[in-house]
């Protein structure tokens, strides 16, 4: 049993912890990587925190537990909800609707069906474990139904929202056949955030289409429903960063800086390595980058002894099909661009399918001339930010697409479109041959950017514009 005291709640589909069985069948918990944890320990530590999620494996039944000073409840998930809530309408529906239809999202009402069970699941736990009064984050695209079963469930809470994705223009949006259960859903939260101002405008839009309720500026006009009072909901740009300061540090190290060098060298010593980083998603834009460097080998612009392309894509949702297909597309053209352009002693492309420690990714930023991000659509990016924070060097050129959240902040990076294969190939050649003074000047910029919105930053303008709500 867990108690209903806690004041600060955090929901999201994954924990921030990972489970890690080892040979001997011993469990252990590891926090997992992301800066969501980082920005929110102090406040999770201070207020007496909670953080409901899913553990990463089906059918876990876990009892609540502490990790480092923080409270976990583990919400269970079955297989059949992994297929259908998980995989199904969060990354075979939502994933591909929010970012533009790049992929062609699926419609399926049994996925939609096991979306509103699971998010009823989650709100139920969140319920659970809330004290009176107690402000409820919930987090991202697989919980939009959260907050509206939240505020049925507890009317006392304040409850806020952030959207991690792009939300899409109405055009689009209103493919969605369950469009106005996901905005009333969404319209149960005192605050809902996004990366960008467009997908806040966007979802205000949606919600005047969708339910002719009145928008002024950042703030929704809900009208009384039922039980419930009339309300105003916040509706704004919040862009998430990541914890500067302790990327910094970690590039800093001498161990760290060392593996740069050694990556360099076993890389062959090349003038230029240029580097992409990504989880194995159609929204990064992957084989438009390799497209473009492949036309560069094969145009003799640059040569394979004088640059070398890393391309770290990590496993990611690996059952669903448009993932696979991706898959085999990418290690077809690496396969091909290899075979046509490497030698013995240098590798036109190193192509590495894992997740790395962030010590190794460090290792990698600073080892990189220049950083590709050409996402075709992406909420934030946050690898560009990090690259941005490793470079205390002040050099390395960022490459970054105008379709990611992230090219609102850092407008002094190389900003290119990456449907425009001759235009990227125009800017990585520009990134290659920059000059050493405007390299700094550029990540002097950047870096001031990224070091003053860092992700504590980010928390502490959601939660305080959500206890201005909690006070009104
Ligand atoms: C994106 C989403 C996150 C998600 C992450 C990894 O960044 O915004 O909510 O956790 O991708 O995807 P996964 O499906 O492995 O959780």
């Amino acid at each position: 049993m867990v108690d209903a005291s806690y004041e600060f709640v955090v929901v999201s589909n994954r924990l921030p912890v990972d489970r890690i069985v080892d040979a001997n069948g011993e469990v252990a918990w590891t926090q997992s990587p992301g800066g969501l944890v980082t920005a929110l320990e102090p406040v999770m530590r201070q207020a007496d925190g909670a953080w409901v999620g899913w553990a990463g494996a089906p059918d876990l039944e876990l009892e609540p537990f502490e990790h480092d000073g923080i409270r976990i409840v583990p919400v269970p998930l079955s297989a059949l909800d992994i297929e259908r809530y998980y995989e199904g309408f969060s990354n075979d529906t939502l994933w591909p609707l929010y970012h533009d239809v790049i992929a062609q999202p699926s419609y399926h009402r049994e996925w939609w069906e096991r979306y509103v069970a699971v998010n009823r699941r989650f709100a139920e736990a969140a319920a659970r474990v809330s004290g009176q009064g107690a402000t409820v984050w919930v987090q991202d695209y697989q919980l939009q139904l959260v907050p509206r079963m939240l505020r049925e469930l507890r009317p006392d809470l304040v409850i806020g929202f952030f959207n991690h994705i792009p939300f899409p223009n109405y055009g689009i949006y209103s493919q969605l056949p369950w469009r106005q259960q996901i905005v009333e859903g969404l319209l149960g939260a005192d605050v809902v955030g996004f990366q960008r101002v467009a997908d806040a405008g966007n979802f205000q839009r949606a919600v005047r289409r969708v339910l002719g309720y009145k928008t002024h500026s950042t703030s929704i006009e809900v009208p009384a429903i039922g039980e419930q009072p009339a309300r105003h909901v916040i509706a704004k740009a919040f862009p998430i960063s990541i914890d500067s300061a302790s990327f910094e540090a970690l590039a800093a190290r001498p161990e760290v800086r060392e593996r740069a060098a050694q990556i360099r060298h076993d890389l062959g010593d090349p003038a230029t390595i240029l580097l992409g980083v990504d989880r194995l998603d159609y929204t990064k834009g992957i084989r438009h980058r390799l497209k473009a460097f492949g036309e560069l080998l094969a145009e003799r612009r640059v040569a394979v002894e004088d640059v070398s392309l890393v391309q770290v894509a990590s496993p990611s949702r690996e059952r669903v099909a448009a993932y696979m297909q991706l898959r085999d597309e990418i290690e077809l053209t690496v396969g091909r661009i290899n075979g046509d352009y490497a030698t013995i002693t240098h590798p036109a492309i190193t192509y590495l399918h894992h997740g790395y420690p962030r010590e190794e990714m460090a290792a990698l930023y600073l080892a990189a001339d220049v950083m590709l991000v050409t996402a075709l659509r992406d909420g934030m990016n946050l690898v560009a930010k990090e690259y941005v924070a490793a470079r205390s060097d002040e050099d390395g050129v960022l490459v970054l697409s105008e379709f990611a959240g992230a090219a609102d902040e850092l407008k002094q990076a190389l900003l290119v479109n990456p449907h425009d294969i001759e235009g990227l190939k125009d800017t990585v050649m520009a990134a290659i041959e920059m000059p050493r003074a405007e390299r700094r000047r550029r990540m002097r910029a950047l870096r001031r950017r990224v070091r003053e919105n860092d992700v504590a930053h980010w928390s502490q303008l959601f939660l305080a514009e959500l206890a201005g709500v909690g006070r009104s």
